[in-house]
């Protein structure tokens, strides 16, 4: 069984949100963003971020698929849930929880941009820069973290620990 250790604690998350927020709030105060959210696991993240950033913005999400189950990436990406905006024209910036290999994200930003939006922005919670296999650039990150799977604010491990407050990595039990 895994047993989940906290990493980063609610607090640390909040405070980093908060910085976050006063650099998004200054580029987008009078823009009327489209934040667009990476199903499933930047809801949470999401759901904070834009009651701290506290401006005028419209959210909307996208899925894909590219994990299978468990922690490693399958390669194949799909989109499984569209946008149901519009985005040419719009000031698109991205929330996602975790840039791992970069795979997905790379997928995502090139798929967007061919809709032509204003300008097309990413913001990352977490960022696992050791494993990336194709570079991306992250205008707002929130935290590096090194090589280990992490769960909790949002991240699952097949589907579990979502719920838990704070960010976590899974131990082994003795
Ligand atoms: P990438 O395409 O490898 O960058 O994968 C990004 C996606 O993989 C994230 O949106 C997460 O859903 C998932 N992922 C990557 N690393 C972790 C982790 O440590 N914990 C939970 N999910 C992860």
């Amino acid at each position: 069984m895994e047993n989940p250790r906290v990493f980063i604690t609610r607090q640390q998350i909040s405070a980093r949100i908060a910085d976050l927020a006063e650099q998004i709030r200054q580029d987008y105060r009078h823009k009327n963003p489209l934040l667009i959210g990476i199903l499933k696991g930047s809801f949470v993240f999401l759901s904070d971020l834009i009651r701290v950033l506290d401006i005028p913005l419209e959210v909307d999400f996208i899925r894909v698929s590219s994990y299978g189950s468990g922690k490693e990436s399958s390669g194949k990406i799909e989109v499984v849930h569209d946008l149901t905006t519009p985005i040419e024209g719009r000031e698109v910036l991205v929330i996602e929880d975790i840039v791992d290999t970069g795979l997905s994200l790379s997928f995502i930003l090139d798929y967007l941009r061919q809709r032509n939006p204003a300008s097309l922005r990413l913001c990352a919670l977490l960022d696992k820069p050791s494993r990336r296999k194709t570079p991306v650039h992250i205008d707002y990150p929130g935290f590096t973290i090194p090589d280990r799977f992490v769960v909790g604010y949002g991240l699952d491990f097949d589907e579990r620990y979502r719920y838990l407050p704070d960010i976590c990595y899974l131990e082994e039990d003795e």
